[in-house]
């Protein structure tokens, strides 16, 4: 009887106790010390709805370099002002919370804020005013906040108010992806192109399909980009703008069909660029990578109608010791031509998961030319075809019937109409016009020659009529 009430007791307890907990009372952040230079408070998953004071433990802490306080996945609709902080490089994160607003100053205690997440909330454009980073307040006016990296993805943001980052000087890296901007609108174009110091720019997923130019005129330390899962159907002009900054640029998931010429025009300082998972992407055509005079690593995967590069897409940098890697798994490739790349000098080839045609060219480039060492251990490319082969390594090839190569004897696809771009049909109809033009002219001095001759001889009446005579005479 006794022990069975104590359980219900304890039952009841136990319950109220959880119940406590889940509402977050029965649980306060937590603080910890991983090192000398770090704190941490932690307020992650407590069901929190509006931003606490901080425990005084925190507030009492000196000498800390890093404080890093986490509100991760609570309940927090209002951003409202923060008590200060102490530390010299603070970072606060509110990713996935339910924010819907920002109070004005809401960090003016926090000049040392250098690291905000606010991603995974419900933040419009309009509640982004400039007075939201506005710094410490003395003598009337607003100073600045240290804030170098800036969070806002996964957010309802459609468009950024021009004066947002004027007290956010030194903002380097900027994420505003997964969120439905579709138009670069003016207002938001000023509010880019102020934030000079940016090195890192996150636009995937935006739903645009266009960079005006104005956008990246005033960003010029900016060293990463990603464009991915956008509606470009070409690589945008306005790029070249960044070029001699630009170090790493991300493309992947763009309804782009081919890469030319034009491509990547002017972005002679790109060290990585990844072009990945363009389903419509199907070619990749002469002189492609040839202005990416720096590029080290190339990822080229996972485009599944890529059927075809050009010989030439590399033209003029592939014989440059700074490509090291490159990545051409998951296309839908099955040849290659031989001279595309100078294989021996890669450190790291990716050809895994094409349907490869295993034939003397293929023979060439894994054998002869050396790609065959350049694999990584567990992603050896297979053959697809011919049936003889199916399933075999690329590697494991040998064709007792291929000729003896002659390395000066070179891959050439056959000359299609879709090779012609309007820059060659009008450099064609200009070189016919010149030829035409010169004919002309000679045609003129030959026919002007031959009546200056005809003149200048009946100039000479007495031979010519003795000539005649003579004729007639005869
Ligand atoms: C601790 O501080 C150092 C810099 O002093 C920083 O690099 C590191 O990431 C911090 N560690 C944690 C767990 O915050
Ligand atoms: C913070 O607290 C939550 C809930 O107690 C826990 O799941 C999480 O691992 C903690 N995070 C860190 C970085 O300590
Ligand atoms: C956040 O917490 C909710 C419960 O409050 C949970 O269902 C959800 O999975 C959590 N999200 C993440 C990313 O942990
Ligand atoms: C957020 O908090 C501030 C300050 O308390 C208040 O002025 C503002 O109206 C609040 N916003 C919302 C949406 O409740
Ligand atoms: C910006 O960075 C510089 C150099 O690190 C620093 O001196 C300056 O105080 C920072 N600006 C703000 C507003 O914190
Ligand atoms: C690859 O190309 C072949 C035709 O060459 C086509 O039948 C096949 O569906 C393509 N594969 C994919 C994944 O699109
Ligand atoms: C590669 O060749 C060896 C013999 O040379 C054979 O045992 C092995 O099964 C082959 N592997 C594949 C995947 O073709």
């Amino acid at each position: 009887m006794h022990s069975q009430r104590a359980r219900g007791v304890l039952v009841i307890i136990s319950v109220l106790v959880y119940a406590g907990w889940a509402r977050g009372e029965g649980r306060p952040c937590d603080v910890s010390v991983p090192d000398v230079n770090n704190l941490t408070l932690n307020c992650s998953r407590r069901d929190i709805t509006e931003i606490p004071d901080w425990p005084e433990r925190l507030t009492t802490a000196v000498d800390k370099d890093h404080v890093l306080v986490t509100f991760f996945n609570n309940s927090i609709t209002n951003v409202t002002r923060l008590p200060s902080l102490p530390g010299s490089r603070i970072a606060i994160s509110f990713k996935n919370n339910r924010i819907r607003d920002v109070q004005e100053d809401a960090f003016r205690n926090i000049q040392r804020l250098v690291y905000l997440d606010l991603s995974n909330n419900c933040i419009s454009g309009d509640v982004l005013r400039s007075e939201i980073f506005q710094g410490p307040y003395s003598d009337g006016v607003y100073g600045s906040l240290a804030l170098e990296t800036l969070n806002l993805g996964f957010n309802e943001i459609h468009s950024l108010d021009r004066y947002l980052f004027q007290y956010t000087p030194n903002l380097t890296r900027l994420y505003l992806n997964n969120n439905p901007i579709e138009i670069l609108d003016h207002v938001t174009v000023l509010a880019l192109s102020s934030a000079t110091n940016l090195e890192v720019l996150d636009l995937s997923k935006t739903a645009i399909d266009s960079i005006p130019l104005d956008a990246f005129r005033g960003l010029v330390n900016l060293r990463q980009l990603d464009l991915s899962g956008n509606g470009f159907v070409t690589v945008p002009e306005s790029l070249s703008l960044v070029g001699s900054t630009l170090q790493y640029l991300t493309f992947n998931n763009n309804p782009i069909i081919e890469l030319n010429d034009d491509s990547f025009v002017g972005l002679s300082n790109v060290l990585e660029l990844e072009v990945g998972e363009n389903d419509y992407l199907e070619e990749v055509k002469r002189s492609t990578f040839t202005p990416l005079k720096s590029l080290r690593v190339l990822h080229l995967c996972h485009n599944k109608n890529l059927k075809y590069i050009s010989h030439n897409a590399f033209r003029s940098i592939k014989e440059k010791l700074t490509l090291k890697e490159v990545y051409l798994d998951n296309n839908n490739l099955s040849e290659l031509p031989t001279d595309l790349l100078v294989w021996s000098q890669l450190d790291i080839l990716g050809m895994s998961g094409n349907s490869w045609l295993c034939n003397c060219d293929l023979a060439d480039i894994v054998v002869k030319q050396g790609a065959g060492t350049k694999f990584k251990t567990d992603e050896i490319p297979h053959c697809a075809a011919p049936m003889r082969l199916s399933g075999a390594y690329i590697t494991n090839i040998t064709i007792p019937f291929c000729p003896v190569f002659d390395t000066s004897f070179t891959y050439k696809r056959g000359f299609t109409l879709s090779d012609l771009k309007p820059k060659h049909v009008l450099w064609s109809i200009l070189g016919v016009a010149t030829v035409v033009g010169v004919g002309m002219i000679c045609g003129l001095l030959v026919n002007a020659a031959k009546a200056f001759y005809r003149r200048k001889l009946r100039a000479e009446p007495i031979r010519y009529f003795n000539i005649n005579e003579d004729s007639e005479f005869a």
